[in-house]
């Protein structure tokens, strides 16, 4: 048995802040304790430090904010090349920047380079579990999950599924993309932390047939996710209603086809309208809001107050490369920005639950990691909250846990990130010590 523990501010919520303002867990002067990879104790450093153990080591970590590791709830790991492409909305972005970008995935070796390079940028953003799209090549997801285990790291992801619209080169067939999902999830389903998506890019780049292989596949395998795009941008919506004219809305596309369920995660949602929002929460499926995406493509205001009014489960992603970053924090600060725009404004604890626990339960992973509840793993981010002059300084004005992580929301970049940490173990810390 291996005990540790770590002295610093502690913050994490146990449930949504906006309907349980006591789910918030704000220690100013906090313990954690992780044993054997998991969370043994965590609260106030007064209460628990004098029933700890003579041989318990205590790092000492001052002017340290410590939370949970934060959840991308929607992430493409073949578009590291793409962020910061400039120009076009979904469509044409798609032609210009990301196919071409995926279509170097056809070479394994690019994939098997691409992929520690793409899981060490989640952990040096703070970023612990993820959910992410490869490309339509069996040997992207080969090298993503290879990399993921190697580094001991909660992650879901799925080979993409796509049969029409799209270069002859990133496309697969109904058959063939069955038979790869199917060889995928045996390799890697339940090995170390990792987990399997069902993975249609969207009803643009699927046909019937596709779509309902994919509802096959989740229907055979029920411990697996659902994973694709939604409702994103005006033309994509006008484009899936010509293709699929039986269908009453975008995502009654997806119903039809047995995909939409308490498993299943649809990015983005910017145009579902209300039909959709209450499916979704009657089916328990899950919104990914990507509003650093939304923004950089010009896709619109996803309504978060709506999406919660119609008690739809909703987490926060970056959904790099579509969205500009790889911080959950600053993806934090997107949202905050996309509801002043809309003149909603949201709460900075709510925020900071979307890029955890929310995205844990979005995942259907909570059980195992999102907050600090005794027995989950001990994934977690050190912050620094001196990082820079002017962090340090705004930081110290700060009275509140909301303050705090506003500020880092806005303010903080990568060198905030002094250390992240898998099941205990460091798997990133700045500088490299
Ligand atoms: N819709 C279909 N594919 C994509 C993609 O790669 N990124 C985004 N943002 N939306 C999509
Ligand atoms: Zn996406």
């Amino acid at each position: 048995m291996t005990r540790r523990a770590y002295r610093a501010a502690v913050l994490h919520v146990r449930d949504d802040p906006s309907r349980a303002p006591e789910a918030v867990a704000w220690h100013p002067d906090g313990l954690l304790v992780v044993e054997d990879g998991h969370v043994a104790a965590c609260g106030d450093h007064a209460e628990i430090a004098p029933g700890l153990g003579a041989d318990v080591t205590v790092e000492a970590l001052p002017g340290r904010l410590i939370c949970p590791g934060f959840v991308d709830a929607h992430v493409h790991f073949p578009q590291v090349d793409v962020i910061g492409a400039w120009g076009g909305q979904l469509l044409d972005w798609l032609e210009t920047h990301t196919f071409p970008a995926e279509a170097a995935f056809a070479d394994p070796a690019h994939a098997r380079a691409m992929a520690p390079l793409f899981l060490d940028q989640l952990l040096a953003h703070g970023t612990t579990s993820a959910l992410a799209f490869c490309t339509v090549h069996r040997t992207s997801a080969d090298a993503l999950f290879a990399a993921a285990l190697d580094r001991n790291m909660r992650l879901i992801a799925g080979k993409v599924l796509m049969d029409r619209n799209a270069p002859a080169g990133l496309l697969d067939t109904p058959e063939t993309g069955r038979a790869d999902t199917e060889g995928l999830i045996r390799e890697w389903r339940g090995r170390g932390r990792l987990g399997y998506a069902v993975t249609p890019r969207f009803a643009v780049t699927s046909s019937a047939a596709q779509l309902a292989a994919a509802g096959d596949l989740v229907a055979a395998h029920p411990d697996v996710l659902l994973h694709t795009h939604m409702s994103e941008n005006r033309a994509e919506v006008a484009e899936v209603a010509r293709a699929f004219p039986e269908a009453a809305d975008y995502l009654d596309v997806y119903d039809r086809f047995g995909l939409v369920g308490p498993r299943s995660v649809f990015a983005h949602c910017v145009h579902g309208g209300d039909r959709a929002l209450r499916r979704m929460a009657e089916a328990g499926s899950a919104v990914a809001f990507c509003p650093s995406s939304n923004l950089m493509l010009g896709s619109g205001l996803f309504p978060l107050k709506r999406a919660c009014g119609c008690g739809v489960r909703t987490a926060l992603a970056t959904d790099v490369g579509g969205g500009a970053t790889f911080s959950m924090l600053s993806t934090i600060g997107e949202a905050y920005r996309t509801g002043q725009l809309q003149g909603e404004t949201l709460d900075p604890l709510h925020g900071f639950y979307l890029a955890t626990l929310a995205g844990a339960r979005a995942l259907r992973i909570d059980h195992r990691v999102g907050d600090f509840e005794p027995g989950k793993e001990a994934d977690f981010v050190v912050l620094d909250l001196a990082a820079t002059p002017l962090l340090a300084r705004r930081t110290a004005a700060a009275r509140t846990a909301g303050e705090l992580l506003f500020l880092l929301a806005i303010l903080a970049d990568q060198r905030a990130i002094e250390r992240t940490c898998l099941m205990g173990k460091t798997a990133y810390a700045r500088g490299g010590h």
